[in-house]
Order: structure tokens, then sequence, then C-alpha cells
């Protein structure tokens, strides 16, 4: 049991000489993730769907002296996840010791108003490429003898949030997906966790948070009285990545500041 015995004699709290794909790493969760990754000793790949943006991170993480390679990838596309964890078995010879499955975004609507193509982008974009991505790495995680995958997914998943039922049901899916896959693929050292924020502030939550109205009620509602940071997740996403969080599978974590904990309040208490 290689993660057991703490990683073949590496440090429990490291992660020294591993491999990572990290989907969407050029901005927000997943560029902090990357990062939090490099800076423990991963060599990581990352995608994301625009050229001109992977290639300025790729230049920024050379100059940083950040082992980190990309590609353009459409991960709503099956025919593009294939090539990408084509590329990735060639550049870390058939194996693999983390996947994390960021990328997803949201169209917020009331359910009535949802249309078809709304359904199966956001089922594409945030759940099936997920899904697809872990089978197709699968076979590398197994030969890396301590794999890890983590899903990024949402408090949205966990409880009710208004403003897209669609999101919250992939982030529900991702979090269901872990459990299953956590059981089937224990035997093969592989372990899968879902992560799930509350509101960070990134460029796919900026819009909502300058909204002032918004801003404050999120805050009123977050018992910590803030929203969170990047790498608030990515230093969780990372832990559990770790011969440390050896024994931890099947789990979905929150990082809320104590949103989905937060009940009722009385007044004068
Ligand atoms: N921010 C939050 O408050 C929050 C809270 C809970 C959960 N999350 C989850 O965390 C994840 C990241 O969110 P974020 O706030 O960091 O989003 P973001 O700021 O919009 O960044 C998303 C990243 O993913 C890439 N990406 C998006 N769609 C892609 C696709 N189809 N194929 C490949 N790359 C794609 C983007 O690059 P391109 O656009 O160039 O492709 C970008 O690098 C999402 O799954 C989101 O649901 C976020």
């Amino acid at each position: 049991m290689a993660e057991a015995d703490g990683n073949g004699g590496l440090n429990r709290w490291s992660l020294e000489g591993m491999t990572a794909l990290v989907t969407g790493g050029t901005k927000g969760l997943g560029h902090a993730v990357v990062e939090e990754l490099v800076e423990l000793g991963v060599t990581v790949h990352t995608c994301s769907r625009n050229e001109a943006e992977l290639n300025k991170c790729i230049h920024e993480w050379e100059i940083k002296g950040f082992k980190v390679s990309g590609s353009v990838c459409d991960a709503s596309s099956r025919a593009e996840r294939e090539k990408l964890m084509s590329n990735v078995s060639s550049l870390f010879n058939g194996k693999l010791n983390i996947l994390i499955n960021n990328v997803g975004t949201n169209v917020g609507k009331p359910t009535e108003e949802y249309k078809e193509e709304d359904f199966s982008f956001l089922m594409a974009t945030n759940f099936e490429s997920a899904y697809h991505l872990s089978q197709l790495a699968h076979p590398l995680l197994k030969a890396s003898k301590a794999g890890s995958i983590v899903f990024m997914s949402s408090v949205c998943g966990v409880v009710s949030v208004t403003g897209g039922s669609i999101y919250g049901a992939t982030k529900g899916a991702m979090n269901q997906l872990a459990k299953n896959l956590a059981c089937e693929w224990a035997k093969d050292n592989i372990r899968t966790n879902s992560v799930a924020p509350w509101i960070i502030r990134t460029p796919l939550t900026e819009p909502v948070l300058s909204d002032e109205k918004f801003y404050k009620e999120v805050i009123s509602r977050t018992p910590m009285g803030r929203t969170g940071e990047s790498k608030e997740v990515s230093s969780l996403v990372a832990f559990l990545c770790m011969p440390a969080a050896s024994y931890i599978t099947g789990q979905t974590i929150c990082v809320d500041g104590g949103f989905t904990i937060n009940g009722f309040s009385f007044p004068g208490t």
C-alpha cells in the first residue's frame, strides 16, 4: 500500500516528485491550485480554451521557475478530452498522481427559464467533463500506485442556493461520483474527494460580487463575515492529494466560512 507507507518514504506533508493535471488553470481557483501544487513539488499540466491566456500563464510560470506545461482544450468536448489525456500520458510516461477536475461555470436562471442548450452546456462543462476525464485518467492514476482525484464542487451541490438549479445538480452529482469512485477505485490506490467552496472572488464571481446588495447579503449569511480567497481552497485541494491524507476518500469538504452550518439567529443572541 504505497500511500499508507508514506508515499515510498517521501515526506507525508509534501507532494515532491508527483505529477498532476489541473483543468482550467489560467484563472481563479484553478490558477491557485496550479501554483499551490507546483510550490509543493508537483510537475503540473493544465488546460484552458484561450490559447493566448494559456501561453501568458505558462510564460509567467516559467519566469518563476515553475514546472507547468499546458494544452489548449475545451473540456466540454469528448474528442478534446481524449487528446488532452493522450498528451498527459506522453508527458508523464503513462502515469499520473493527481487529477483536479476544476473546470466549471454557471448560467444563472430560474428553472422555468432554462433551455435545452443551457442544460447540455452545463452538464457537459461541469459534470460530463469531470466524469470522462476521471475515466480516461484511471489507468494513469492506477499506474502511479498513489492516485488522487479532487472534484471542484460547490456548496451549491450540498445545500440549495438559488441562481442555478442545473449548476447545483452538476455539483451534487460530482459529490456522489467522488463517493462511487472512492469505493470502486480504492483497490487501485486511488482516492477521490470533493471540495465545496462558497463564494470565492474569481473572474467567475466578480460580476455578481460587484452588485453591492448581493455582496452585503453574502457577507450577512456567512458567519466569518467575508468571502473566501482562492488560496484558501487550493490549500485544501493540495492537502487531499498528500500522503498525509492517505485515509481520506469519498468525502465532500466545504470551504465556506461557515455558510453551510449557519442555521438561524434569534434576535439579540
Ligand atoms: N469562484 C467561486 O466562488 C466558486 C465557488 C464554488 C465552486 N467554484 C467552482 O470552481 C471552479 C473554478 O471556478 P472559478 O471561479 O475559478 O472560475 P473562473 O474564474 O471562470 O476560471 C475558470 C477556468 O477554467 C477555464 N475553463 C472554463 N471553461 C472551460 C472549458 N470548457 N474547457 C477548458 N477550460 C475551461 C477558464 O479558462 P478559459 O475560459 O480560457 O477556458 C479558466 O481558466 C468551477 O468548477 C466552479 O464551479 C467556484
